[in-house]
């Protein structure tokens, strides 16, 4: 027998309560973020976070983000650093994900970090997820809530149709106000290391820190083991750098062009982020191949070309 379809919960005081509860229980709900919606579970719980890599069809060597509400619930789970301390008072909440060692007695199910001796932290700052996790009062293991390597979810409509039945309930706020994961940054070892931009730009991490950030590389494999070149993918082929479509292509334009979907007709970066998943899943519902218009490197752009970059890249 087909499961049911997930419960739609809307972000009311109500509908915040049955999704905790359900978490829980050790059911997957699915909620939003500033980011992008995650596909939540109980972090403490081996089965519950079991449940969230077969939804996904993620690889179990691919360790999940814990979201907690502040960051005294973080330090809980974590060894907390000075560096962890200016980072986490200056962006959390926030679009900010910390790497740090794992606490001793930290409580985290194994399975979440993939044996790594290193746990994800982050604080989401959108009201409903910070409900949310104040009402679970656990920590909640979360990858964006998505099938493994497909566009990322920016709505309720985008979870429900990519993991359909395979969630219990998806909790309804509306699109992802930053639509971009957020910033990784590793802080567990030696300096700091910038293990996938996202959300929140890495000039205002190097600003605070006075530093400039080494990135992770490809090439250094599954030190960020969810960074697989190919990724973010949509159905059709993806072809980057295009001012124009050719024959059968719908375009994805940028700035003031003539194209199918613009991600921001004025060049605004925080838009073109905001509107990056939800054009991607539109356009790739034409079943044409996507071209897309160059977008620049700085500021949010960083983000945006490297899941455009994974979305263009050779599958398996
Ligand atoms: O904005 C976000 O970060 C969203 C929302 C739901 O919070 N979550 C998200 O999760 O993007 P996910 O699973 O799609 O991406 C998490 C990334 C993966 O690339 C994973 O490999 C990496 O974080 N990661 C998790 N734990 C890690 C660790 N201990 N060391 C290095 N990378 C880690
Ligand atoms: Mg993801």
């Amino acid at each position: 027998m087909d499961s049911p379809d997930p419960l739609i919960l809307p972000s009311t005081e109500a509908g915040i309560a049955r999704a905790a509860r359900l978490l829980r229980a050790g059911e997957l709900v699915a909620f939003p973020t500033e980011t992008v919606y995650g596909l939540g579970a109980d972090a403490t719980s081996g089965p519950a976070v079991a449940a969230i890599y077969a939804a996904k069809g993620r690889p179990s060597f691919n360790p999940l983000i814990v979201h907690v509400a502040d960051a005294e619930a973080a330090r809980r789970h974590v060894v907390w650093s000075n560096m962890a301390e200016r980072l986490a008072g200056a962006f959390w909440p926030g679009p900010l994900t910390l790497v740090l060692p794992l606490a001793p007695d930290h409580g985290i199910a194994s399975l979440v970090t993939a044996g790594l001796e290193t746990l994800a932290v982050r604080v989401p700052a959108q009201p409903s997820s910070q409900a949310l996790l104040r009402a679970v009062d656990r920590p909640v293991a979360a990858p964006s809530a998505n099938p493994s390597g497909r566009i990322s979810a920016t709505t309720a409509l985008h979870v429900a149709a990519g993991l359909g039945p395979r969630v219990a309930a998806i909790l309804d706020d509306g699109p992802c106000t930053v639509g971009l994961e957020s910033t990784i940054l590793g802080i567990a070892s030696e300096g700091p290391v910038l293990l996938r931009p996202g959300g929140l730009a890495t000039e205002r991490i190097e600003d605070l820190l006075g530093e400039t950030l080494r990135q992770r590389e490809d090439s250094e494999g599954l030190s960020a083991p969810g960074q697989m070149l190919s990724h973010y993918a949509p159905a059709a082929a993806v072809r980057l750098n295009a001012n124009a479509a050719r024959t059968g292509e719908v375009l994805l334009g940028f700035g003031p062009m003539d194209c199918d979907l613009n991600l921001s007709p004025t060049g605004d970066l925080a838009e073109a982020a905001a509107n990056l998943f939800d054009h991607l899943h539109r356009l790739d519902a034409t079943g044409r191949p996507i071209a897309v218009a160059p977008v620049p490197v700085q500021g949010l752009g960083l983000a945006i070309n490297d899941r455009l970059r994974r979305a263009a890249a050779p599958r398996d």
